[in-house]
């Protein structure tokens, strides 16, 4: 297996519009009316994009992250992107980075998640971060346009980064849900990472058996929607279709910490490998590796490059 990105690997760029500063803690027990002793925390810089950059630099691949901050806590979330010396631009804005807060329970080992919803972005704001995705197009390579929009982008945002993407001679990939997502694929994308949840309310069903799960993924690929659907299924593995057909990955066992940050590694390991130019068969194998590396770790925290890499040959001597 190739662990470390070869000078030839394609570019990859993701684009954060609504990063936010994890902070994370642990008390003994969630009540209320009652002072909640916590733990020291802990800060990390997450959101979807950044999360998915960080992954890659770990498994020792490079991106360029675009992401938005401002405000104090905008000014704390990039002296950590800076620590971690994740090439990045910075689009600046007038509000607040938000923060979003996880804490774990000690004595139930149960985790609370709190996301807040992120500051409002004018329209200079979120076009700002449109001429800086056209001007650093990764060409031949791929933009990854990844997590929730903040108030004031419009529903179309990523609908809108696939078109530049195609323009630019670049690949455009969607981790979104609800309006942002259902826009993307009427654009037309080149892959999709919904989880079960997403898909389901994208095509108002639950998705509770093995069968509908690959009808649904298989549809968005013949609606032209996305020419990969990597649909994950949480503690199930994962489905990913195309127009050569259905695959699944169940995970591989492992000890379950916390599943904050799992979608990231997964999309993560898939485009870095993509990137690497594995076959697509294998980077999904990578992609799962990830996602089941980043729940072995605590709270916020994401995969280790030593797991992921034990857990794909596992998966890869299985699929011989
Ligand atoms: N409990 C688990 N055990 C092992 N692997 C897991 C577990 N939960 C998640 N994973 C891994 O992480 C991947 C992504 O997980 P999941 O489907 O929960 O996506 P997600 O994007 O984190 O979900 P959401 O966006 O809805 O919070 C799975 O395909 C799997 O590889
Ligand atoms: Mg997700």
């Amino acid at each position: 297996m190739q662990a470390s990105q070869p000078a030839s690997a394609k570019p990859i760029l993701t684009l954060t519009v609504n990063p936010a500063l994890d902070v994370s803690t642990s008390t003994e027990r969630v009540k209320s009316l009652h002072k909640l002793r916590c733990s020291t925390s802990r800060l990390d810089p997450g959101g979807g994009g950044v999360n998915v950059s960080r992954v890659v630099q770990r498994l020792g691949g490079q991106t360029l992250a675009v992401y938005t901050a401002g405000g104090p806590t905008g000014e704390a979330y990039r002296r950590l992107i800076e620590a971690e010396r994740i090439p990045s631009v910075v689009i600046p804005i007038q509000g607040s980075t938000r923060q979003n807060f996880t804490v774990d329970e000690t004595m139930t080992g149960q985790q609370f998640r709190f996301v807040l919803e992120g500051p409002e972005l004018s329209d200079a704001e979120w076009r700002a971060c449109l001429s800086v995705l056209a001007a650093s197009m990764p060409v031949d390579g791929y933009v990854i346009a990844s997590g929730s929009l903040p108030p004031g982008v419009p529903e179309d945002f990523y609908a809108r980064v696939a078109r530049l993407a195609r323009e630019g001679g670049a690949r455009c990939v969607v981790d979104a849900s609800g309006a942002a997502l259902a826009q993307a694929l009427a654009e037309g994308v080149f892959l999709v990472k919904p989880s079960r949840r997403e898909l389901g309310a994208y095509v108002h069903r639950t998705l509770d058996t093995e069968q509908s799960q690959v009808e649904a993924a298989s549809a968005l690929v013949a609606e032209g929607g996305a020419e990969y659907v990597a649909l994950t299924l949480g503690e199930t593995g994962a489905v990913l279709a195309s127009k050569s057909g259905v695959v699944r990955l169940p995970v591989p066992s492992v000890q379950v910490v916390s599943a904050v940050g799992a979608g990231d590694s997964f999309l993560g390991g898939f485009m870095l490998r993509l990137a690497q130019g594995h076959p697509v068969e294998a980077a999904f194998r990578g992609a799962v590796a990830a996602g089941s590396a980043a729940v072995m770790t605590p709270a916020t925290e994401l995969c280790h490059r030593s797991d992921v890499e034990r857990l794909e040959a596992e998966l890869s001597a299985a699929a011989l």
